[in-house]
């Protein structure tokens, strides 16, 4: 396997990172997921971008240009056979000696690598998937994409262990998103997601949605979902560049809605699959 580290595409075992890299001690750093059908990568300035984002958010300068960014995942998806594929990109504020406050001539570190794209379980679009619940007890940054991704990964473990696919969040009662994926909700045939805040992570697949709602005349609302909303919605969905638009159908053991994929998911998936492919050509999961 070949990935890319700080100028150099090399096999993964000679990519070497010091220990004290500011990622490894401090999960100072920031990242991407970007999603490659057919050798084409999908949305890739919008992911570019929010890195950028992420990165003015924690006073990090960007080391690359959104163009020469484009340059080095097209690099990367030389050295990868898969066409359908995930690139991570990752960049943390490199080496310094260990102290908290930000180092003075650090050179930011580069990393990227490459998996195929594994296969949405067919029985997770078929009947839906499972999730649970917990409390969103992470901190207050959470549109920032972020490698300190403590909070996220216990939060995951949580459905992990329950043989759920996701772990859905509510602080203070009310929905945020999901460990790794945002949260919508349908009601009455009115898709809900909340606002864009500090408090989720501005989804790149969830701006797809929503521009796809739009386009198609679907009636969706950004506003506040309550516990006891989303319990009790008809549908509700997932949505990540790993998940495209996943369809919840158990909440903690007890079905949403009808305990199938509702119709409004059908539309909206179909509308994804179609968006998609007439984007970066047909993909895996054609
Ligand atoms: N996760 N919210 C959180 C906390 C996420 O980690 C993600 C993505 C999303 C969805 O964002 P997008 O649609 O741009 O993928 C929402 C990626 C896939 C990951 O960490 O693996």
């Amino acid at each position: 396997m070949i990935v890319y580290l700080n100028g150099e595409f090399l096999p993964l075992e000679q990519a070497r990172v010091s220990p004290l890299d500011r990622g490894f001690l401090f999960g100072d750093g920031v990242y991407e997921v970007i999603p490659v059908y057919s050798g084409k990568p999908f949305r890739l300035i919008e992911h570019l971008e929010r890195m950028e984002r992420s990165m003015g958010r924690i006073g990090l300068a960007n080391p690359h240009s959104i163009e020469q960014w484009s340059g080095l995942v097209e690099q990367m998806l030389v050295f990868t056979q898969h066409p359908d594929q995930c690139v991570y990109v990752q960049v943390t504020r490199g080496v310094a000696p260990r102290d908290h406050a930000f180092p003075s001539d650090a050179i930011p570190t580069v990393f990227m690598m490459s998996n195929p794209m594994r296969d949405l379980p067919v029985a997770w679009l078929e009947n839906g998937a499972a999730a649970v619940s917990a409390v969103d007890d992470r901190w207050h940054n959470c549109d920032i994409k972020s490698t300190s991704l403590l909070g996220n990964v216990l939060a995951r473990q949580k459905s992990a262990v329950a043989g759920a696919a996701e772990t859905i969040l509510f602080r203070d009662g009310v929905l945020t998103e999901a460990s790794a994926s945002n949260v919508l909700i349908v009601q009455d045939a009115v898709i809900v997601t909340p606002p864009k805040s500090n408090l989720a992570l501005a989804g790149t697949t969830l701006e797809v949605v929503l521009e796809l709602a739009a386009r198609h005349g679907m009636p969706l609302e950004q506003r506040h979902a309550t516990e006891a909303e989303v319990r009790g919605a008809d549908e509700i969905w997932l949505t990540s560049a790993t998940k495209e638009v996943l369809p919840v159908t158990l909440l903690d053991g007890r079905p949403v809605g009808t305990g199938k994929p509702g119709p409004v998911w059908k539309r909206m998936h179909a509308a994804f699959l179609a968006f998609r492919r007439q984007a970066t050509g047909v993909g895996a999961s054609a």
